[in-house]
């Protein structure tokens, strides 16, 4: 989490980094800080809360002009959100500030090492302890890219450090372990940051940093090389989205608007998927099909909101492919012993593609021999760069903290991969595979008009504002639907909300429904009679217990009404594409209902978009 930037060139600095920051604000809100050195002195703005704080504070005392700052916003991870603990942090004889991304393990013992030393901490973050120790080896050799190497080396956990020196007015050095760190290229002025988006206003040529790797920028130059000082090669790229794919665009919230976003998203994700040959075919995977037939077991990772697309996903890709398929929360899998080898195929789904619990996934997952597919939507991040081969999502940049397109298009991505896994083990003929695929490139004109309802769903969450207590419920596919309908309820509106399978409710949970609860419940398609007909008489059990009911139903299906008190209805798909058109009203109903209480729907509290900590 966090975000952070540093910015060395001819503009105005202060200005930079505070627009930078407020496009980084979605990884940490809990305080800003910014540092800027004029004639050699360092000079700190830092507060507790969200930007606005920061800026408040600037304008009625503003910090000099500067050639270069750095600035941060932050998710606490050590230490309370306060001013003292906010970032940037000074050493202790004011000549470097720091800010940090990440975690620093053996900040204990390097804190009661530094203490012993006579340095004075200021703050209770592991943070300084970098600031403190990056300040003692400068003093040491005189020069900040060679003390950055050397504070490197010591530190052990997560890290991206971004420095300055105030003796050294045209130059900012960062490092980056384990945590993101962009550069962007531009002319007589350059930028790192935590994510491109700090400074697509000024360039969008950018150059990823690899591992372990310590960069310096001054306005003409960017040098690179890994802890040891030797010249470290990068890969330079040209970003495909501009500013305005980062703005609100009229929407109230970036959430609403990426909800909007989702047919684009869609199609953009669904584009360019099939070779001259009329063969479905995924150019980043880069696994050739004999190991791609001889795996014998598909493990998908992930966390949240992307672990509910790889639910999704098991249906479609164990039905397509038959080839055994588990699910697993990144956080428990590699304490559990899992069973995987050079067989496996593992595919971890990260709309940021930084979350760390699915990084440490993967590294465990790869260590075992297993071949590892990302899905993702953030172009050069730490997962795809550290996985075997990529599907990109192209829904473009997600900033509210909910996500909402990135989930239907990691879905569309999980469809995709199954049925490139079918056409290539041979269990899908082609025109069984074109049909589904000509049934995908429906899906942005279906979810719009789920869109184009949105008002209805509007009024139903306005109506449920003073509700504390809800239920999802879903079979089959729609079961992960309704757990990321309760979740959405959960992160945005602070309100108790579960998603249940609805053949599970009998077993327990049916005794929490009573006439103040409302109970959201996905219907399949009748297609699928059996399924359909045992969510009808769920519908009925919960309706028994005197709860509302709001039912999610294709077009047409009149087998609901007289057990639905409210009707949603949905286009008709085939059931395992109906959650993208599912998800869609529980997110616009999440969204209007936190709106409607008052909350901060883009940035909810003790959240944060990037999790880089386990
Ligand atoms: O960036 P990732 O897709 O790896 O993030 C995973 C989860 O942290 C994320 O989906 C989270 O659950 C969202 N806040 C849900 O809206």
């Amino acid at each position: 989490m966090c975000g952070i930037i540093g910015y060395v060139g001819d503009k105005d600095v202060v200005q930079v980094i505070l627009d930078g920051l407020a496009r980084l604000e979605y990884r940490g809100y809990d305080s800003a800080g910014i540092a800027v050195e004029a004639d050699g002195v360092l000079h700190v703005a830092k507060r507790a809360g969200k930007l606005a704080n920061l800026r408040e504070q600037l304008a009625s005392t503003p910090l000099p002009s500067s050639h270069h700052g750095i600035g941060h916003t932050r998710w606490a991870t050590h230490g309370q959100p306060t001013d003292a603990n906010a970032h940037p942090h000074l050493s202790d004889d004011g000549r470097i500030a720091l800010v940090h991304n990440g975690i620093i393990e053996n900040h204990a013992a390097l804190r009661a090492d530094l203490e012993a030393r006579g340095i004075v901490f200021a703050s209770q973050t592991d943070s300084e302890v970098a600031a403190q120790l990056l300040g003692v080896e400068l003093a040491a050799c005189g020069d900040l890219t060679q003390a950055m190497r050397a504070t490197c080396g010591q530190l052990a956990g997560a890290f991206t450090l971004v420095a300055i020196d105030a003796q050294d007015p045209d130059r900012v050095v960062a490092a980056r372990r384990n945590s993101p760190l962009v550069v962007g290229v531009g002319q007589g002025e350059n930028f790192v940051a935590s994510d491109v988006a700090a400074f697509i206003d000024h360039t969008r040529e950018a150059i990823e940093l690899g591992q372990d790797q310590v960069v310096t920028i001054t306005p003409s130059s960017i040098d690179v090389t890994d802890f040891d000082g030797h010249p470290a090669t990068t890969r330079r790229y040209h970003v495909d989205w501009d500013a305005s794919a980062a703005e609100k665009g009229g929407f109230d919230w970036f959430m609403r608007k990426e909800i909007f976003e989702q047919p684009r998203a869609i199609a953009d994700t669904l584009l360019g998927r099939y070779d001259e040959r009329g063969q479905l075919t995924l150019d980043e995977v880069r696994i050739g099909p004999e190991e791609l037939r001889r795996a014998d077991k598909i493990v998908i990772i992930a966390c949240g909101t992307a672990f509910y697309a790889g639910m999704v996903a098991k249906y479609a890709i164990e039905h397509w492919t038959r080839v055994p398929c588990e699910v697993e929360l990144a956080s428990e899998f590699r304490y559990r012993d899992p069973i995987i080898d050079s067989r496996t195929l593992c595919v971890t789904i990260s709309q940021s593609g930084e979350t760390m619990d699915t990084l440490m996934a993967i590294r465990y997952a790869r260590e075992q021999g297993a071949r590892v597919i990302a899905i993702c939507n953030t172009y050069g991040a730490t997962i795809p760069r550290e996985s075997d081969a990529v599907i990109y999502t192209h829904a473009g940049p997600e900033i509210g903290v909910a996500s909402t397109k990135g989930f239907t298009t990691q879905v569309v991505a999980c469809y995709l991969l199954g049925l490139f896994l079918a056409q290539v083990r041979g269990t899908k003929y082609g025109d069984e595979i074109r049909a589904v695929v000509a049934e995908l490139e429906q899906l942005p004109e279906y979810v719009q008009q789920v869109l184009d309802r949105a008002d209805d769903t509007y009024a139903l969450a306005r109506a449920m504002v003073d509700v504390q207590d809800f239920v999802f419920l879903g079979r089959h596919v729609g079961y992960p639907a309704a757990l990321e309908g309760a979740l959405k309820l959960k992160e945005l509106a602070y309100l108790h909300a579960e998603g249940f399978a609805a053949g599970e409710l009998k077993h327990g949970p049916i005794a929490i429904i009573d006439s103040t609860t409302p109970v959201f419940v996905v219907v399949p398609p009748q297609g699928r009679d059996q399924l359909h007909d045992k969510v009808v008489s769920n519908i009925q059990e919960v309706r028994a217990r005197g709860a509302h009911t709001v039912v999610l139903v294709e077009r047409g299906d009149e087998s609901v009404a007289p057990y639905a008190d409210t009707v949603i209805e949905l286009p008709r798909v085939s059931t395992l594409l109906q959650p993208v058109v599912a998800v869609v009203p529980l997110q616009l109903f999440a969204c209007e209902l936190a709106s409607a209480l008052g909350n901060d729907v883009d940035q909810p509290r003790n959240l944060a978009k990037s999790v880089t900590v386990e």
